[in-house]
């Protein structure tokens, strides 16, 4: 039995042995095996054991690590290391529970049950002891040491084994701390990870502090390629935008106040090889302790910007359509809708170009609209020859929508013609009016090729196109039946008034001298020759109203003397005074002074029948290839075109020869009748 305390030197070595472990360990795990076999070799004991907890509520304890001197104790080692000791339990489990060191001077002679005695005994271990290594107010583990030998209780080493317990403790607890915050770093960093948008932190310098794997992806470089560098040179393009970050940072460093903190904003970020896009950013700083550090959350709008620009363009496209529809229903003239419908499909699918071309029938084209934004183009009017591989030469073929991504390898005169204007890719689609092939809308591009779905596009500015051409062909076709009816009712007229001149009228002239002739041979019979004579006056009538009749159906007087005389004619058996003013001696297209002279009579009647007036002004005049015929009362006003059929037919007459009629008649303030026809 060893009595006598141990060395001072030793435990003075002992200590400075834990200490170099403490100072040089890289965690609990390097620590222990370590610092058992310090105490151990400095103490010069054979076994030394460090117990820890099974689980938080701390109830019972296993051997974590174990030091052995010499091959006898292994065993006791194997032993320790699979036994579980309640608190209270054993040697640690005692110290454990206590929370103080212990000694056993002779585990053979231990008054209470060990539960590894045997085990000692076997390894020929007498005697021993333990110590709490003690953190923060708790027991955190504990560790227990044999010797073969044995050894009276010695206060003075247990004093300095426990403190070196509360130095282990300490070290124990400040592993773990970091532990816990390599942990949490962790956890952060995940999180931030599996975050969708770019995660940046930045100094107040304007440095990068921290950025997540989103923002590594986004901007092409890795998290050590930005750390560190300053965030508006390697993010924000170079120019004002750049300038604005730094100005706005200063501001804010200096003064507290920022645009951006606290409120997201949309903004163009760089990536790594120069290419910008857009992002909506938006900026925080963490209430931290310490140097200002901000916290930028950005994500990457590309895909949304692309989405609303392909909704604006598809509302753009319909409200492209809506308006050549309504040029359409509006009857614009072919050739200005051509243009329109050129200029409409071009804009709403971002071509450079638009065409709209007729196909001949001889195996040309012919250019009917063009639109054009700045880029050369084959101007209206042009002849193309359908030779090659083209879009117009094969709708020309296929009757079907057609599309090249590149002239490349295409054929033909007109192939390298298009070359030669800088054209690239283009779409068309057939105009079908009637159930045959009319022409072709074809859009270009000295850009990048359509979308796949173009062709449907442009086939609906191509309908509407058909559209226009079945409209404007069912106004032809009107207008020229309208003329075809008034010229065949204007050779009516002339002919019946020809055969009234010639045939009735010189017959009831004829009877008419035959019948005064009679009358002025009866000389005898004063009864007879009343008699005659009231037939020879209603002859007379009879010749005055047919006379009047033939004039209203085709005035003779036109076709001989022309217009002024007519109207002068009309003029003169006008009850109101009328001025009249037409040029003498010029002729008009037989159709044109018909009209003119149905105007003037017509007109002049209902001054007759309606206007109430003191005087009336007829003029007619030549320009700018138009006849303007006016008639003009200072009457009562007040004409009503559906009152009845003259005003009606009147309109009907001139517009079916291309012109116009215009009647303004406010109530009191006279009125005015004025045609408009075109003389060509
Ligand atoms: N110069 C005028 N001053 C005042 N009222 C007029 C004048 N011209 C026409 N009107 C009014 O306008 C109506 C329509 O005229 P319109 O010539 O179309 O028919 P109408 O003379 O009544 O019949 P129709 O010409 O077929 O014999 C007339 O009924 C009349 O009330
Ligand atoms: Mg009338």
């Amino acid at each position: 039995m060893r009595n006598e305390p141990t060395d001072v030197a030793v435990l003075l070595r002992t200590e400075h042995a834990v200490a170099r472990v403490l100072a040089s360990a890289q965690g609990e795990d390097d620590a222990h095996p370590r610092l058992l076999a310090a105490i151990g070799e400095a103490l010069a004991w054979n076994f030394g054991a460090l117990w820890t907890p099974t689980d938080a509520r701390g109830s019972a304890l296993r051997c974590a690590h174990t030091w052995v001197s010499g091959a006898a104790v292994a065993a006791f080692a194997e032993t320790s290391r699979s036994v579980t000791l309640a608190a209270g339990t054993g040697l640690p489990g005692e110290v454990w529970q206590t929370g103080r060191p212990a000694w056993i001077a002779d585990a053979a002679e231990h008054p209470r049950s060990l539960p590894r005695s045997h085990a000692a005994d076997a390894a020929g271990l007498r005697s021993a002891f333990a110590f709490p290594v003690r953190g923060a107010g708790e027991v955190l583990a504990v560790m227990e040491f044999f010797a073969a030998t044995r050894a009276a209780p010695d206060e003075e080493l247990l004093a300095t084994v426990t403190s070196l317990g509360s130095q282990i403790g300490q070290f124990v607890g400040r592993c773990r701390a970091e532990q816990d915050v390599r942990e949490s770093d962790a956890r952060k960093t995940a999180i931030l990870n599996a975050a969708f948008d770019c995660i940046v932190t930045m100094d107040g310098e304007g440095n990068i502090v921290e950025v997540n794997a989103a923002t590594e992806r986004t901007f092409g470089y890795n998290a050590e390629e930005m750390v560190g560098r300053e965030l508006a040179e390697l993010m924000i393009p170079p120019g004002k935008l750049r300038d604005d970050h730094r100005r706005g940072l200063r501001l804010y460093m200096d003064t507290g106040a920022s645009r951006i903190v606290g409120h997201p904003v949309e903004l163009t970020a760089m990536r790594a090889d120069g290419s910008t896009f857009p992002v909506e950013l938006a900026v925080t700083r963490p209430d931290l302790p310490g140097p200002a550090l901000f916290c930028g959350y950005l994500r990457d709008v590309t895909e949304r910007r692309r989405a609303e620009r392909a909704l604006q363009g598809m509302a753009e496209e319909q409200a492209a359509l809506r308006r050549v529809a309504t040029a359409v229903a509006a009857e614009v003239e072919p050739e200005r809708l051509f243009g329109l419908i050129a200029e409409e499909v071009g804009r709403a699918l971002d071509a450079g170009i638009g065409n709209i071309l007729r196909y001949s029938g001889d195996g040309t084209a012919l250019v009917m609209g063009v639109w054009s934004e700045g880029a050369g183009t084959i101007p209206v009017g042009t002849t193309l020859d359908l030779d090659g591989d083209t879009i117009a030469p094969t709708i020309w073929r296929t009757h079907r929508p057609a599309r090249y991504d590149s002239l490349e390898g295409k054929t033909g005169a007109l192939a390298d013609q298009l070359r030669s204007t800088g054209i690239k890719a283009a779409v068309g689609a057939p105009v079908i009016f009637g159930g045959d092939l009319w022409g072709a809308v074809i859009i270009s591009s000295d850009d990048a090729p359509f979308p796949p779905e173009a062709e449907f596009r442009v086939g609906d500015f191509a309908d509407l196109a058909a559209q226009a051409i079945a409209n404007a062909q069912a106004r032809k076709e009107l207008a020229a039946s309208r003329v075809r009816i008034v010229e065949a009712s204007d050779a009516e007229r002339r002919r019946l008034e020809r055969n009234l001149h010639d045939g009735a009228q010189q017959r009831l002239v004829a009877t008419s001298l035959a019948v005064r002739m009679a009358a002025r041979r009866v000389t005898d019979n004063p009864a007879l020759r009343t008699m005659l004579d009231g037939a020879g006056d209603e002859l007379t009538l009879a010749l005055e109203e047919l006379r009047e009749l033939a004039r209203g159906l085709h005035p003779a007087v036109l076709s001989d003397h022309g217009l002024c005389a007519a109207i002068e004619a009309v003029a003169d058996r006008a009850p109101v005074p009328v001025t009249v003013d037409v040029p003498v001696g010029e002729r008009l297209p037989e159709t044109i002074e018909a009209a003119a002279y149905f105007v003037v009579c017509e007109a002049l009647t209902n001054v007759a029948k309606y206007a109430h007036a003191s005087e009336a002004r007829v003029r007619v005049e030549r320009s700018d290839g138009h006849a303007q015929v006016e008639v003009v009362d200072d009457g009562v006003g007040g004409a009503d075109e559906s009152g009845g059929s003259g005003l009606r037919g009147l309109a009907d007459r001139v517009e079916a020869l291309g012109g116009r009629l215009v009647v303004t008649s406010p109530a009191g303030q006279g009125t005015t009748v004025r045609a408009q026809l075109p003389v060509c």
